[in-house]
């Protein structure tokens, strides 16, 4: 299968794409590195991507370059964007221009292409778009309720993903729920943990803790993303790709300081708007339609992430 890969040097689209790369498959890898919240991780794993057998590596921004050689594929994997809440605040043009036009650029180029040979597109979607879960798990047909400009991106990228379905190109969209494990950003939580343990700092939480997270390794992520991009879907249909447990973070922090064997003290910070008290996925569909369940539980996916943590400090690993 030949595969096209936006964001392969960030975070998850590293991890697809070597994934992909280990199971035979020729890939594009396709990615912006400066415009990554973290160019110069970006810009080492993208030299990693190059060597991997079976990937090329193309520069191109989605938000301005020509997209048509990247809708030649059997498969699109859309990763590429801006993630994060906390950082939409202060950089809402960034996200408009990297997720929602990125992502409006891409589906039209797949659209050009004759209809028997468009590719089909699976795009990446967050938890963030239900806002916070209530007593039950968000389940896909819930209303859209986002609390951020990042969140009303992903909105607005999937109405776009379903009107590309209603003409005819296979979308699918995934809905992603706090990704962890080696390589993880190093502005999402458990990266700014493990780092300021190992540091001996304080733990920096936002808020008291209490919130909770169906915490998601990328090993799991990535199966779900490989099973969506093989089975074949009802076009424009959501997913989520979670764990079905939901996590506090002050327990999350309980595993990582255990695995790390430290007594780590807490930096009470504040909480940042718009960021859910709690996700929950539900994960029905994902079972029915991806034969898929996370499987990698809490703590097991925490020693993981610290043992690559371990890895870069030592020099064993690059990123
Ligand atoms: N990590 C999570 O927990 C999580 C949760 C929900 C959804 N998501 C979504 O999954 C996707 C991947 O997330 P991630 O954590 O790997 O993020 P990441 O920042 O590590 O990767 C995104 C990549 O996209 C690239 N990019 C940004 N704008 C681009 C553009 N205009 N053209 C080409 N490349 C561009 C960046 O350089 C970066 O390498 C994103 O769409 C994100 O919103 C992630």
């Amino acid at each position: 299968m030949r595969v096209v890969v936006t964001g392969a040097a960030g975070f998850i689209g590293s991890h697809v794409s070597g994934a992909l790369s280990a199971a035979g498959h020729e890939v594009l890898a396709v990615d912006a590195p400066e415009r990554s919240l973290a160019p110069e991780v970006a810009r080492r794993t993208w030299a990693e991507l190059a060597a991997m057998p079976g990937v090329t590596a193309a520069e191109a921004d989605l938000a301005v370059d020509d997209l048509d050689a990247l809708a030649a594929a059997d498969v699109v994997v859309h990763l590429a964007g801006r993630p994060g809440v906390r950082d939409s605040w202060h950089a809402r043009r960034a996200v408009a221009r990297d997720n929602v036009r990125a992502t409006a650029r891409l589906l039209a180029a797949c659209r050009r292409r004759p209809a028997t040979m468009r590719p089909k597109v699976v795009v990446a979607s967050s938890s963030s778009v239900y806002g916070s879960a209530g007593r039950r798990p968000n389940w896909e047909d819930d209303p859209p309720n986002p609390a951020s400009p990042y969140a009303a991106s992903k909105v607005e990228v999937e109405r776009l993903a379903v009107a590309a379905a209603r003409d005819g190109l296979r979308t699918v969209l995934l809905r992603y729920f706090s990704v962890y494990g080696p390589r993880q950003r190093p502005d999402m939580a458990f990266h700014r943990f493990a780092e300021a343990a190992l540091n001996g700092r304080p733990l920096p939480v936002f808020g008291d803790g209490l919130r909770s997270r169906s915490f998601t390794h990328v090993r799991d992520v990535v199966a779900a993303t490989l099973a969506a991009a093989a089975e074949d879907l009802p076009p424009g249909i959501a997913v989520n790709v979670g764990h079905h447990e939901a996590v506090t973070v002050r327990d999350a922090i309980a595993m990582l300081t255990a695995a790390l064997g430290v007594r780590a003290e807490i930096r009470r910070e504040t909480p940042v708007a718009g960021d859910a008290e709690r996700t929950w996925a539900d994960t029905a569909r994902a079972r029915r339609l991806l034969g898929w369940t996370a499987t990698t539980g809490l703590a097991e996916g925490l020693a993981d992430q610290i043992a690559w943590h371990r890895a870069v400090r030592e020099g064993v690993r690059v990123g």
